[in-house]
């Protein structure tokens, strides 16, 4: 419950963000470059472009910069750079299907969103400008910079899109907006399926009692996967999910580990559990070629919430593949009682392609090896919790989220926007004083944590990690609670209490 009309203030303007889903229509942003064989794909480095701009601070008379309203959702996304040739000024499209199209005919339908982002290519101050739309970015003048706006195609008919600075209109400057009717021809998708794992899919608690001998079965399986709603991407998994099963024991339990690889695997794939004390974690044990079997076995010696991955060279590249999840070693005496449990991690895919174009992704090895993810998610997929698996409670409900970062690089500053946590187990660690009253809380690559809060008021809770710029590569779930108002807890204008209806 955020409480400074500040926060509030955030908080609305992330909301709409965090609205848009699965439902990119035409994405025009970035590269699309053919690239080489299956898991290697080579890309153009730096395609991405996604600098934000220095603000530069005049404002066009009768153009409102305003954020749009808190229901906007963008739908369409459009690139344009700018470019001096022989005394003449354009825009050029970038990406999709207008890369390269000087002045390029914008194609929308009425009622989209549209996110049109320009690029400064040529080191002279510009902007572009929709007065029918009322909207348009800010003024960059230096090469590489760039601004975006956002803003809902409300009515019918053409709408030119222009520069305002004096003279660039006329100097040829100027394209047009087509509101309806017009669709930009579709690829074929691969078959593809749904990676993603149900958070709600977990085991309960371990059975007290004495340690026992627990058989757990991991089957590496490469798939073609949904990264989003027309997005694929050749995923590698632990049993056809991402995560992997939530595997749960009791400290001083011994695992009998079957790690087998599915035959219609090309790579090979292991396992490596931080929950397991001797060399590799197991992965010595486990490098497994397709088709074939292995087993290693271990002891629980230390209580916690562990991440396991698969440990096969390139060992990011699997991992970034969606060969990660979490084993809970309960400590003896197992944790509270709560009225729902979630299972959550966040990863990165360094996609060839930048992020949001429709169509089937490869692996990029630079972007992996520069540590420049294309996407960021929650249990494998854009729109994995917000549109597939929401997560749902109930106000009076308590709930305890396990979440782990599979990685493999970036460090993640969780958090849940309108609520805090009440009790947060830092980094996992079992035994050590837990943290009260907390906002954010950082989980580094390949670690954990246990949090918990009591939910007081209705709406829709957003997690993410509050590095929000990853906001907008996907990084976002969501958790509804429904249940009577709380206006003594939190209270809006016109009796409006709680975050629903956006
Ligand atoms: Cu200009
Ligand atoms: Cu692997
Ligand atoms: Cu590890």
């Amino acid at each position: 419950m955020k409480s400074t009309t500040g926060a509030l203030a955030i908080l609305g303007s992330l909301v709409w963000v965090l609205t848009w889903d699965t439902g990119l229509t035409r994405l025009g942003a970035g590269e699309t470059r053919a690239t080489g064989h299956q898991h290697m794909a080579q890309s153009a480095p730096g395609g991405s472009g996604k600098a934000s701009a220095p603000a530069q601070a005049p404002s066009t008379p009768g153009v409102s910069r305003r954020s749009p309203a808190a229901e906007y959702t963008p739908t369409v996304r459009y690139r344009l750079r700018t470019e001096l040739a022989e005394g003449k000024m354009a825009f050029v499209g970038v990406g999709g299907a207008i890369e390269g199209v000087v002045n390029p005919t914008l194609p929308v339908n009425q009622g989209d969103v549209v996110q049109l982002s320009l690029v400064n290519n040529d080191g002279i101050e510009h902007d572009v400008v929709v007065p029918d739309f009322k909207a348009g970015t800010d003024r960059v003048a230096r090469k590489g910079a760039s601004s975006v706006t956002v803003f809902r195609a409300d009515k019918a008919g053409d709408a030119a899109y222009f520069c305002s600075l004096p003279g660039h209109r006329q100097a040829g400057m100027e394209g047009k907006i087509v509101v309806g009717g017009v669709r930009a021809p579709v690829a074929a998708l691969p078959p593809s399926v749904s990676i993603v794992r149900d958070p709600m899919d977990l085991p309960g608690p371990a059975a007290p009692g004495p340690p026992r001998m627990v058989n757990v079965e991991l089957e590496a399986i490469e798939l073609v996967g949904r990264l989003a709603s027309e997005t694929t991407y050749n995923y590698w998994t632990f049993n056809g999910k991402v995560p992997g099963p939530f595997l749960r024991i009791r400290v001083g339990d011994t695992v009998e580990l079957t790690f087998k690889n599915n035959a219609r695997s090309r790579m090979i794939h292991s396992v490596d559990l931080h929950a397991v004390t001797g060399p590799g974690g197991g992965a010595v044990m486990t490098q497994t070629p397709p088709g074939e079997t292995k087993s290693f076995r271990f002891k629980a010696l230390n209580p916690g919430l562990y991440v396991y991955h698969c440990a096969t060279p390139m060992v990011a590249n699997h991992i970034s593949s969606g060969m990660y999840g979490l084993i809970f070693v309960e400590p003896a005496g197992g944790l509270s009682k709560v009225d729902h449990e979630f299972y959550v991690m966040q990863g990165e895919l360094y996609t060839d392609r930048s992020f949001g174009q429709r169509g089937h992704d490869e692996f990029s090895v630079e972007k992996l090896l520069a540590e420049r993810p294309e996407y960021l998610v929650f249990n494998g997929a854009v729109g994995a919790l917000t549109n597939e698996h929401p997560m749902k409670a109930r106000v009076g409900d308590t709930v305890r989220i396990y979440f782990g970062v599979g990685g493999p690089n970036i460090t993640s500053s969780f958090h849940v926007i309108g609520e805090i946590f009440d009790r947060v187990f830092g980094e996992a660690a079992m035994g050590s004083p837990i943290r009260t009253n907390v906002q954010t809380t950082m989980v580094p690559a390949g670690g954990a944590t246990i949090v918990e809060f009591k939910l007081e008021v209705p709406g829709r809770y957003i997690l993410v990690d509050h590095s929000l710029s990853r906001l907008e590569r996907g990084l976002a779930a969501f958790l509804v609670v429904d249940g009577p108002e709380n206006p003594e807890v939190f209270h809006g204008p016109n009796g409006a209490t709680s975050m629903k209806g956006h």
